[in-house]
């Protein structure tokens, strides 16, 4: 069974009289502990097939399943809990809260899951270490460069240790070189035996796919998978 797959996916908004396909029967099958990049022009349908996967968004039609879930058989209570332990969300704009520093952005999530203050921080600074960046533990974004707030992002999407990654262009805000150690930061997490998906404009990201899916209208127009690339972890 596929860690993802999608049968018939659907997204369409109504604006006004015209109804915006979105997504436009999307079958997508990718196998656990793959790394995935989605490339595709802007409007095509990328951020949106991420939300829907990540249970952030409902379709209009059309199944996911998710690591064994139907989604749509999640009621909302079912569908945050998805979230909340499955998957971790890296965006482009880090959305990082600007009064707190790295530590506090990272363990924040985690004071409503009643972990023990402590244990809050012990948790934070073992994931800022992870992405490279503990020293920084007390600097607010204000004081992080782009790269760095985008490290104390993906430290906090991992808190709940979720074994998906969806990353909508985590790259797109960022200098060559602190997107290329940003993509071995994801590529690492993906060896560590997390499924990852990436959408990005960055052909630099290829290197560590297993899949490349390509989004054109709302529809995949093209896949390659590189089988060798997915990540056996013992
Ligand atoms: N909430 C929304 N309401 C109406 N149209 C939307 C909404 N979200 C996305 N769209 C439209 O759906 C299409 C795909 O959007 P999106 O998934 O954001 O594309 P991408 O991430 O590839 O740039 C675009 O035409 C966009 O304008
Ligand atoms: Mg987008």
């Amino acid at each position: 069974m596929d860690y993802i797959h999608t049968e018939a996916l659907n997204k369409h908004y109504e604006m006004g009289h015209t109804i915006v396909k979105a997504l436009n029967g999307v079958d997508l099958s990718l196998p656990e502990k793959s790394l995935s990049v989605v490339m595709g022009p802007s409007g095509s349908g990328k951020s949106t097939l991420l939300h829907l996967l990540g249970g952030l968004d409902r379709p209009t039609s059309g199944e996911i399943y998710l690591d064994g879930s139907k989604l749509s058989q999640l009621d909302e209570n079912d569908l945050a809990v998805f979230r909340r332990k499955t998957v971790g969300f890296v965006f482009q704009s880090f959305n990082l809260i600007q009064s707190f520093n790295a530590l506090e952005n990272v363990s924040f999530p985690m004071r409503f899951m009643n972990v023990p203050r402590k244990q809050r921080i012990e948790e934070a600074l073992f994931y800022l270490e992870q992405v490279g960046i503990a020293d920084r533990a007390s600097h607010k974004p204000s004081e992080l460069s782009g790269g760095e707030q985008q490290r104390v992002a993906i430290a906090r999407a991992l808190i709940n240790d979720p074994t998906l990654i969806l990353a909508d262009e985590p790259t797109g805000n960022l200098d060559t070189a602190s997107g290329y150690s940003i993509m071995e930061i994801l590529a690492g997490l993906n060896r560590n035996g997390r499924t990852v998906l990436v959408v990005t404009h960055d052909p630099r990201m290829r290197q560590f796919a297993s899949h490349i899916i390509y989004l054109l209208d709302g529809s995949i127009v093209k896949e390659s998978v590189y089988e060798q690339a997915v990540q056996q972890v013992s």
